[in-house]
């Protein structure tokens, strides 16, 4: 499926962000997360059930279903299913056949989100979750703010490839993230396998209005950019400013960092969920600035969400072909995740027909 080869879609045997913690309740909540409808809720104890979200009697929504002490019980016939997805009564019938059950998914909670393993349970080792104090979203001295959620109408892979590719900032982003020099400035990308970052230092820059604003400070800044991709859901777009000053060859004053957490999470073949937090670590005692980043931020998003889903409203009027990219040399972050991203999909052998069988 483009930008991948025909039949490669999404990885399975990986942990994604499924949400917000404060999205899961005692009231069973679904969310579509590869292909596939999920139902949410929490156990008596607070921690969070993840179920495969069609009855099998039926194929009635569990979403409507009712929460009974830890158990899910379906609100058609009232087939009821434990927490390890075994189904545990049928009402029409003493004999519960061990093949009537459901799958029931690992679930982590890390800081305000929790990520799910929908592939080989036995595989959900929950180490392989970034760390979320090296993220800076627990890090002491930092304020982590959740930002905004959308269920995109594009594949998956167009936002992660957006995302790799930060010379769209100058032209979809102007005046607020991009400037010129975005686009113009050589960058470096290490990494393979599960991790790519790249990075590019930009100095002597005006600042926006945007910058000037939440800095503070209205002299030229060098600003030091990465962004990095955890595969094959997070991306963490890094950026550290710091006074143009340069004073005995040493860098000027650090004014402040901040770091954008995209999460990036399968929905069905051509829905995305896109869960988004910042953190930083400057003025974090000021709503005032909060208050700034939220709204250009939110201006930001809308701008990268309007063109992945026009990208994906080009592809399907197009009949969905694979397309052969002209491919520059600011793609190459882009084309090593994508050679990594089908590489990941490929060794697990899950062909695109038989996700959605
Ligand atoms: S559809 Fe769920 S019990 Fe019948
Ligand atoms: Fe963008």
């Amino acid at each position: 499926m483009y930008p991948y080869a025909e039949g490669l879609w999404a990885a399975r045997n990986q942990w994604y962000v499924a949400g917000w913690s404060n999205e899961v309740t005692r009231t069973p909540m679904e969310r579509w997360l590869l292909d596939e409808p999920v139902v949410f809720y929490r156990k008596e104890d607070g921690r969070i059930v993840a179920l495969h979200g069609r009855c099998p009697h039926r194929q009635y929504p569990l979403v409507k279903g009712n929460v009974i002490g830890d158990s899910l019980e379906c609100s058609y016939h009232g087939f009821t299913f434990g927490t390890d997805g075994a189904c545990t009564r049928i009402p029409t019938q003493a004999n519960i056949p061990s093949s009537c059950r459901i799958a029931a998914y690992p679930v982590a909670e890390r800081w305000n989100w929790f990520w799910i393993w929908m592939g080989d349970p036995a595989l959900a080792d929950e180490a392989l979750i970034p760390d979320h104090d090296a993220l800076k979203l627990t890090a002491p001295g930092w304020l982590a703010v959740q930002a905004a959620t959308h269920l995109l109408k594009t594949r998956h892979q167009l936002m992660h490839e957006n995302l790799c590719d930060l010379s769209h900032l100058t032209f979809l982003h102007p005046g607020i993230i991009g400037v010129d020099d975005v686009a113009a400035t050589e960058f470096e990308v290490q990494g393979e396998g599960l991790w790519f970052r790249d990075e590019r230092a930009m100095y002597n820059q005006e600042p926006t209005g945007f910058f000037s604003d939440i800095l503070g400070y209205h002299k030229p800044i060098d600003r030091l950019m990465s962004m990095e991709f955890f595969l094959p859901c997070l991306h963490l777009a890094a950026e550290v400013f710091l006074a143009h000053e340069k004073r005995d060859g040493e860098p000027g004053r650090e004014l402040g960092s901040y770091r954008v957490h995209h999460a990036v999470t399968p929905a069905t073949q051509n829905e995305t969920h896109y869960f988004v937090a910042y953190s930083r670590d400057f003025a974090i005692d000021d709503p005032r600035v909060t208050e700034i980043i939220n709204g250009a931020f939110a201006a930001v998003l809308q701008q990268d969400v309007d063109a992945v889903e026009a990208l994906e409203a080009m592809l399907q009027k197009s009949g969905d072909r694979q397309f052969k990219d002209f491919l520059a040399k600011g793609d190459i972050t882009s084309v090593k995740v994508r050679r990594s991203m089908e590489a990941l999909i490929r060794s697990e052998q899950i062909p695109v027909a038989n996700l959605t069988a």
